[in-house]
């Protein structure tokens, strides 16, 4: 499937978020850690959680949808093994730790790398070893075995993974004794994650530096959760209603989700308020430059930098950002150039700290000089986040843009033609 754009028009409205993506995802991994219904309100229907919901439905649940609703419910393991997925995202190795606590086993799919870096899952093969799995790695699968079930341990990651921090916990909610895990990562979605394991039974201390406890418990039981509105959304919103000079009200946008963004935003000249029904964003000034970087939250998120990017090729001067956490986050550049963009890579650790993929030759800074005007080109989406960026500098750039390969968008943002057309956009599907 495709889009085309017609670039141009001011975006301008009210536009409602949906459940968070990455909380959505896990939070059905979650409810396999108990034999009760659980119902997740404020779900989001993508092409993510659709993938997680085929992986759920082959180990056993049964799903059922309403609007904005999904009651998921495992009353059974049938399968262990969930190799023939039709369509694969990043979720099914998060499953080994509910499967083993219910089964004693499980086999998941191995995930290569993809378009942003080759994201290998050492940390969560590791740590569920130390919670006693065993663990086999073959051609095209990890088979993971823990009979008499797991039991507690102390966890240093070496990088606080978003993932690898959510396997831990789903392993160790029913695992015998205390596991700690040190440098976790404290994402919004990790915590409302952790509150719906709190609400099933689970006892989950969140402490000072990164540090999670949890205490093991026999069983977990169902509950009802309202998932945390999508951060990314905003944000993309946002960068939407400043490139095009708009005015958008993004309704549930969190203050405290999103407060670096919002900083870096003031920065460049962007505005916006706080209101009751979420915030509201536009351009206060003319655009000027800035010197950024990714990292782990609460640091500025790196599914941010993208459509940030756009923004900053309408920025006056030179602005950089450097990508802590993906080794090759910075592919959609391309497009940006070929667009009249002026922006250049470099492997260099630009701006600032020195991060772990210094010296190691990965395009992982960005120096991007502006403004520039940006004309429309066709493109193929690379991976969701970048796909944001086609639609922003497509929706800004003089002409008419052919977008393909629209699916990697779908994947993470619901509906997303309908969506900016009620603001305005001039957008339409060719199926
Ligand atoms: N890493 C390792 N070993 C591991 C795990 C991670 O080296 O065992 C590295 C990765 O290669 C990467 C870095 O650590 O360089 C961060 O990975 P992390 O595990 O934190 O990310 P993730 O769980 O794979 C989630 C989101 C991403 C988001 C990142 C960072 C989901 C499904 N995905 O990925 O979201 O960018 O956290 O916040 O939750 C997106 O939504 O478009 C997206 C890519």
């Amino acid at each position: 499937m495709k889009f085309t754009i017609n670039g141009g028009k001011k975006l301008q409205g009210e536009v409602q978020l949906t459940g968070a993506k990455n909380a959505a995802t896990k939070m059905m991994i979650a409810s396999l850690l108990t034999e009760e219904p659980c119902i997740l309100k404020n779900f989001p229907q993508i092409g993510d959680t659709e993938i997680v919901a085929e992986l759920c439905q082959l180990i056993g649940a049964q799903l059922e949808y309403g609007d904005h609703e999904l009651k998921i419910h495992t009353p059974v393991i049938k399968q262990t093994e969930v190799m023939s997925l039709s369509r694969r995202n990043r979720i099914p190795i998060l499953a080994i730790g509910p499967l083993l606590a219910r089964a004693g086993e499980a086999e998941v799919p191995i995930l290569g790398g993809d378009k942003i870096g080759p994201r290998p899952v050492n940390l969560h093969v590791n740590a569920l070893k130390a919670l006693g799995a065993e663990i086999t790695v073959t051609k095209d699968s990890y088979k993971a075995v823990a009979k008499d079930g797991l039991k507690g341990a102390s966890i240093d990651l070496q990088f606080p993974s978003v993932g690898a921090t959510e396997n831990i916990i789903f392993a160790a909610v029913l695992a015998k004794g205390e596991t700690t895990i040190n440098n976790a990562a404290i994402e919004p979605e990790i915590i409302d994650l952790i509150k719906m394991l709190q609400n099933m039974g689970a006892v989950i201390d969140l402490g000072a530096n990164r540090t999670i406890k949890i205490t093991g418990v026999e069983k977990l039981k169902g509950v009802t959760h309202s998932i945390i509105p999508d951060r990314n959304e905003a944000v993309s919103f946002a960068c939407l209603a400043v490139a095009t000079d708009g005015d958008i009200l993004v309704k549930d946008a969190r203050q405290n989700d999103l407060s670096t963004f919002l900083d870096a935003l003031k920065k460049i000249g962007g505005g916006y308020e706080i209101v009751d029904e979420g915030i509201r964003f536009y351009k206060e000034k003319e655009l000027s430059s800035i010197e950024i970087e990714t990292g782990p939250h609460p640091k500025f998120m790196t599914d941010w930098q993208q459509p940030f990017t756009v923004l900053l090729t309408q920025a006056q001067g030179n602005s950089i950002i450097h990508e802590t956490i993906y080794e090759d986050r910075f592919g959609y550049t391309n497009d940006l150039n070929q667009m009249g963009a002026d922006i250049k890579t470099s492997s260099e650790c630009l701006g600032g700290l020195d991060c772990r993929f210094n010296s190691k030759g990965f395009s992982h800074s960005i120096t991007v000089h502006g403004p520039t005007p940006l004309k429309a080109i066709n493109t193929q989406v690379r991976d969701l986040r970048s796909g944001m960026v086609n639609i922003i500098s497509a929706l800004i750039a003089e002409g008419t843009s052919l977008i393909s390969g629209i699916e990697e968008i779908d994947r993470g943002y619901e509906k997303i033609d309908e969506r900016l057309q009620g603001l305005g956009a001039e957008i339409d599907r060719l199926r």
